[in-house]
């Protein structure tokens, strides 16, 4: 049956049955590979896309859930793949083997939404279901840190321009 919903901006119809995993939705019939396989039971983070902002396991959701939500996946989360996260994971040299980054990289920018500026222990308890084989925890949390503080510089510089255009 069809469902219709927004991906990465666009409106999207998928004609699969309703409970298809929204992965394989995005996987096999809409190409979108950058979200991954893991564990196919909601428990290794891999498969994590955006629905309308939040952070979901895309695997354990069926398509039918998703009708008429915006979806974000790691391919629409900035047009030139120049979003701080991506351009922090970069620098940082986060990623190893990289399988479990896109999921990673998706919970991050759902956490920065509650968490502008997170502390070690809000990074930890945000992303503590997003696991890593190669152990790159530590340097996900540095490029957290540092998405979070240029998009911060981005904030202030925003307000410095709208505050001056105000008072011209
Ligand atoms: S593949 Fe979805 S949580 Fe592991
Ligand atoms: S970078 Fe290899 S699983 Fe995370």
């Amino acid at each position: 049956m069809a469902t219709e919903f927004e991906l990465n901006g666009q409106p999207v119809t998928v004609d699969i049955e309703n409970d298809t995993p929204l992965l394989w939705a995005l996987r096999d019939d809409l190409d979108l590979t950058g979200t991954k396989y893991g564990c196919g039971i909601g428990m290794c983070g891999a498969c994590t896309v955006l629905v309308n902002g939040r952070a979901i396991r895309s695997c354990i959701t069926p398509v039918e859930a998703v009708s008429g939500a915006s979806i974000t996946t790691i391919e629409g989360l900035h047009p030139d793949g120049q979003h701080p996260l991506q351009k922090a994971w970069v620098e940082t040299q986060t990623p190893q083997c990289g399988y479990c980054q896109s999921g990673q990289i998706m919970q991050a920018a759902a956490m920065l939404k509650d968490f502008p500026e997170p502390t070690d222990a809000q990074i930890n308890q945000a992303m503590g279901g997003n696991l890593c084989r190669c152990m790159a925890y530590v340097r996900i949390r540095e490029a957290i840190k540092l998405a979070a503080q240029e998009m911060k510089e981005a904030r202030s510089t925003k307000e410095q321009e709208t505050g001056a255009a105000t008072n011209e």
